[in-house]
């Protein structure tokens, strides 16, 4: 397949068809390529944060149980036809959301290569990475989710699906037997193949259904996510 470069609109408008079919027409589903693959990074128990729950809302507040693990782009992004310059990407502000709520361990899926700050030059290089089925190294050390029951699992939607460093998390760490919640933020593709593509790579951890909040809408987002993650970690 013969490399496109998609406009913004076109990236955003491909939705969650794109993903797929790129995986089809590129291998996607094939085994990783060995000078790009693996994570790297050691395990360690001090690569989570502790985040303080709620005050007014204890929910599952002290079980130490939950994980809230995500990766997030800051920098140039797509917005409505133009452009907007996120000092915090929009997904890391709805694990912040999710992990105060539920006084959840964030940890954050830190690349050792950063992804371009030009939006443009980003979408190249993701979809690349989709192409190569790759498996960007992380800088930051794995954490060690043996003690954790629920693992919400959050990115953006690129090109249809998560980026390809979110595999290198999902491949690195042992989520056999936990309980996966994914959660996205994207531009118009919802959960996008997120929830498919996890399922098949942790076959046997029992799933919820994910939840997508549009990128833009995140910032005003907060109760629904709250009530939303609360639903499910107390129920
Ligand atoms: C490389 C790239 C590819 C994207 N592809 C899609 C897409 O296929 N579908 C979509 O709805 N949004 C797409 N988006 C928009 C992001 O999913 C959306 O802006 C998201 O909220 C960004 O989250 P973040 O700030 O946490 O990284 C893409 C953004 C980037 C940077």
């Amino acid at each position: 397949m013969t490399k496109r470069k998609m406009t913004r609109r076109g990236v955003l408008a491909a939705g969650a068809t794109v993903g797929a079919m790129l995986l089809a027409a590129c291998g996607g589903s094939g085994e990783p390529e060995s000078d790009e693959t693996g994570a790297e990074a050691p395990v360690e128990e001090d690569a989570i944060t502790e985040t303080p729950a709620a005050e007014e809302e204890p929910g599952a507040a002290g079980t130490g149980k939950i994980l809230v693990a995500y990766y997030s782009r800051a920098d140039e992004n797509y917005a409505d036809g133009g452009t907007e310059w996120l000092e915090v990407g929009h997904t890391k502000v709805m694990a912040g959301y999710i992990a105060e709520a539920l006084g959840a361990d964030q940890y954050e899926i830190v690349p050792a290569e950063a992804y371009p700050e030009g939006y443009d030059d980003c979408c190249d290089v993701a979809l690349e990475e989709q192409r190569n089925d790759a498996r960007p190294t992380i800088a930051n050390p794995l954490p060690d989710v043996s003690g954790y029951d629920l693992v919400f699992i959050g990115c953006p939607i690129w090109w249809g699906d998560e980026p390809m460093i979110v595999r290198t998390f999902v491949e690195g760490v042992d989520l056999a037997g936990k309980t996966i919640v994914p959660f996205t933020t994207h531009g118009g593709s919802g959960l996008g193949s997120v929830p498919a593509n996890l399922q098949a790579a942790v076959p046997d951890a029992r799933f919820l259904d994910g939840y997508a909040v549009a990128g833009t809408a995140v910032d005003g987002a907060h109760d629904e996510v709250v009530d939303w993650a609360k639903g499910l970690a107390l129920a």
